[in-house]
């Protein structure tokens, strides 16, 4: 699968990264089948965080790859933390005790990329920096980086954290847009034009932090995928006919609308089918061109101005 640095760090990564958020959903035998068949589409990157399925998303990775060091090496791994049964927590206990708890679940003795969840209010930069040190120190985490973080946020980490922040994973996809369509409707008096996220796109790019846009293909807060849905009758006949333009299908439409994007992004889809997450991948190998790309935004978004 074609590759990009993963934000500023020297670090090669799949475009498509695989989100095990919902295979504590899956038997053991199709675990298996998904992680295999994922690593022979060179889909090596997986996203995991200590809350998906309570823990278990990472035991059900770490038993369906058969974690070894020899298998470690073939895979990357990302996790995330910072969220607790009702808080937020950026504590550096709180981080430290959340590393060793993934790290023990995916058997392994290092992550290749950690990040911050959802943003703590009560964070202590100098509390994180010190724990990002510490892991950094033993070996533990090789890069860092946040989540659901808007500049203003990701600068304030920044006053204390040494380590570069290489990636932000944002809600992003065709119908979830909000970060471009904001970008569209600079200084005007309409509801797209309501800056929702301090500019993150522009920010993200101009500091090599990777956008991992998650939920591509949900629409609202996890309500339901847009593909086929009732909710979007244009955008589908508007997917319909330019998958058919690219013959693929508007899975890999849905993904390659992402990458098509010059900020780099990385999408995390969450398939738990292998047939869904080879089409997904196949998107690496797709590129809109501008009028598809606009005419696929047009279909979703409100009215270019
Ligand atoms: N940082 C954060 O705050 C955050 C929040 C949420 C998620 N995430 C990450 O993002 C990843 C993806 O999130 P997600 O699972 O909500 O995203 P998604 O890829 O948009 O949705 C996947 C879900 O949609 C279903 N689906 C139905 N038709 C589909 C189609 N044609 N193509 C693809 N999927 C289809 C899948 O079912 P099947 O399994 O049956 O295919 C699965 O239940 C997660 O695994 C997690 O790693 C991060």
């Amino acid at each position: 699968m074609r590759t990009i640095k993963l934000g500023s760090s020297n670090l090669d990564v799949p475009v498509v990264a695989v989100g095990c958020m919902r295979i504590d959903t899956l038997e053991r035998r199709e675990a298996e089948r998904l992680v295999h068949g994922a690593l022979e589409e060179g889909a090596i990157f997986f996203d995991h965080a200590d809350i998906y399925g309570n823990g278990a998303c990472e035991e059900i990775f770490a038993e369906a790859l058969g974690m070894s060091a020899r298998t470690r090496e073939r895979v990357l791994l990302q996790s995330k933390c910072g969220i607790r049964e009702g808080m937020f927590d950026f504590s550096r206990e709180h981080i430290l005790a959340s590393v060793d708890g993934i790290l023990k679940r995916l058997r392994t003795d290092y992550l290749d990329v950690l990040l911050l969840h959802r943003p703590d209010t009560l964070m202590e930069p100098d509390e994180v920096a010190e724990a990002f040190d510490e892991l950094e120190r033993e070996g533990k985490v090789r890069h860092f980086g946040v989540s659901n973080q808007h500049p203003g946020q990701i600068e304030l980490l920044k006053k204390a954290v040494r380590q570069p922040l290489v990636a932000n994973q944002l809600q992003l996809s065709i119908t979830n847009a909000t970060m471009i369509e904001s970008g569209f409707n600079v200084n005007m008096e309409n509801e797209a034009a309501l800056d929702r996220d301090g500019h993150v796109l522009d920010y993200c790019r101009l500091h090599d932090m990777t956008i991992q846009p998650w939920s591509p293909f949900q629409y609202g807060f996890f309500e339901g995928v847009f593909l086929g849905s009732d909710a979007y009758p244009e955008l589908n006949v508007v997917l319909d006919r330019v998958a058919e333009r690219y013959s693929v299908s508007t899975t890999t439409l849905a993904v390659a609308w992402l990458l098509r994007h010059p900020a780099c992004m990385q999408p995390v889809v969450g398939t738990t089918n292998l047939d869904r997450l080879r089409e997904c991948c196949r998107a690496a190998d797709v590129r809109l061109t501008r009028e598809d790309w606009y005419a696929v935004y047009r279909a979703a978004s409100r009215p270019l101005p």
